[in-house]
């Protein structure tokens, strides 16, 4: 994988797959920023994804967000500027956020995909480089 630095955050519905995720990521090599939560507890999503969307932003970093369906993170962290954040649960998206739209986080849901399934996505998501091009002007009107 080509970025070697990911945060990674979760709500409660998130968290035993995010801890699943961390591992996999630190066994590829990578060094994760883990930003919570750290237990079961429920927690609002709101809270995490904003915190690790500007933390992306500040580092110019990617991240993976994890809530129950993927798609309250990714609302959330779509509201912070200069993100483009995606929620995924098959590879293809994923790959075409990254070339196409350079996603810049990467959001699933525990309550919809599988670990396997989830390990797929982001090692393909983390190696699939931005297009650039005519990509380029699309993604700048977004801003
Ligand atoms: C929590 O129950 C759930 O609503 C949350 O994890 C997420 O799926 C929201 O989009």
């Amino acid at each position: 994988m080509k970025d070697k630095y990911i945060i990674i955050g979760s709500d409660h519905a998130g968290f035993e797959l995010k801890e699943i995720i961390k591992k996999y990521l630190i066994e590829e090599g990578l060094e994760v920023h883990d930003i919570g939560v750290y237990t079961k507890e429920s927690a609002d999503y709101p809270v995490i994804a904003k915190q690790v969307a500007k933390e992306a932003v500040e580092k110019s970093c990617r991240a993976i967000l994890i809530c129950g369906t993927g798609v309250g993170m990714c609302i959330a962290a779509n509201k912070v500027k200069g993100i483009r954040a995606v929620v995924c649960s098959d590879t293809t998206s994923a790959k075409y956020s990254r070339l196409h739209n350079n996603t810049n986080i990467l959001c699933f849901g525990a309550r919809i995909i599988g670990e396997n399934s989830a390990k797929d996505i982001c090692k393909i998501w983390l190696e699939t480089e931005f297009e650039g091009g005519r990509h380029q002007k699309r993604t700048d009107m977004l801003e």
